[in-house]
């Protein structure tokens, strides 16, 4: 069923577990995705950044995603990730989205404020969550590279959920989007420090190739959304590959998507157990 973004943020605050958040683009993601979340009966934040949203069309994307929701037997929201404007936000709602991100962490902090403010005025009455970011995470995001993160200020985390009232804050604590080159290392006394000060669900991009020991640790400390596209892109990538190695005859789509769609399926399935929301649906 589709709920709320509130509602799985809520419920992970209160379970100390984090719900997966996975990027989709086409049908066999988002079929992998929901597949997994069955298969492991956990809840789930199906989500779809600007450029996927370009690239698949706003109405393919809500279609499919609302279709698995409805008929899915756990628990799905449906999340814009990184909203860079009000408009951007407005159409997502107007296709029944459950949860928006509003991502103004590139602007000066009075601005970031005041868009997010905007936001949540908009979204509450529609029953859809909003998650704002503050701090800068690094990376390449929708082909927007961010090279100097700037970590999240615990006092300034205060005062910005305080006057925006968001449902869930994404913190830049040293994780990036996109590939790693060395292990990444995470600031876990700023994590706590950050959760101590709001005491709101928090939320960790960037994991794909985090190790599963930083993981851990991080959602005790307040992670409830943990979101994750490289490592899907790379396994349905691989499996396509492989097929191509292996049988370069091979012309049906199907016989290329369904392995890619195997191969997702159990990377989701390995996140939802890691970050403990198996079995909360
Ligand atoms: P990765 O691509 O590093 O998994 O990050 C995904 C993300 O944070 C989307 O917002």
């Amino acid at each position: 069923m589709l709920v709320s973004g509130k509602e799985l943020f809520q419920a992970a605050k209160q379970g100390g577990y984090a719900v997966g958040a996975f990027n989709v683009n086409n049908m066999e993601i988002i079929q992998a995705i929901i597949e997994a979340a069955e298969e492991e009966n956990s809840p789930v934040f199906l989500q779809a950044s600007q450029g996927g949203l370009k690239y698949a069309g706003i109405e393919y994307i809500a279609s499919l995603a609302k279709t698995a929701a409805e008929k899915a037997k756990v628990p799905v929201a449906l999340n814009l990730d990184h909203g860079t404007s009000f408009a951007q936000v407005a159409l997502c709602i107007r296709h029944g989205f459950s949860a928006v991100m509003i991502d103004g962490s590139q602007l000066p902090f009075e601005e970031n404020i005041a868009i997010t403010q905007k936001v949540v005025d908009m979204a509450r009455p529609c029953g859809v969550s909003v998650e704002a970011e503050l701090g800068k995470i690094g990376g390449v995001e929708d082909d927007i590279s961010v090279s100097h993160a700037v970590f999240t200020d615990p006092d300034e985390a205060a005062e910005f959920v305080e006057r925006t009232q968001v449902d869930a804050l994404a913190v830049a604590i040293g994780t990036a989007h996109g590939v790693y080159k060395g292990e990444p290392k995470l600031d876990f006394e700023r994590l706590e420090k950050i959760r101590n000060a709001t005491n709101i669900p928090l939320v960790l991009h960037g994991a794909s190739g985090v190790p599963a020991e930083a993981i851990r640790k991080a959602v005790p400390l307040g992670i409830c959304k943990i979101n994750i596209d490289t490592e899907l892109r790379q396994a349905f990538t691989k499996a396509v590959h492989e097929v191509v190695h292996n049988k370069p005859e091979e012309f049906d789509p199907r016989k290329l998507l369904g392995p890619a769609r195997e191969a997702m399926k159990e990377v989701v399935k390995a996140k939802m157990r890691l970050f403990g929301s198996a079995g909360r649906a």
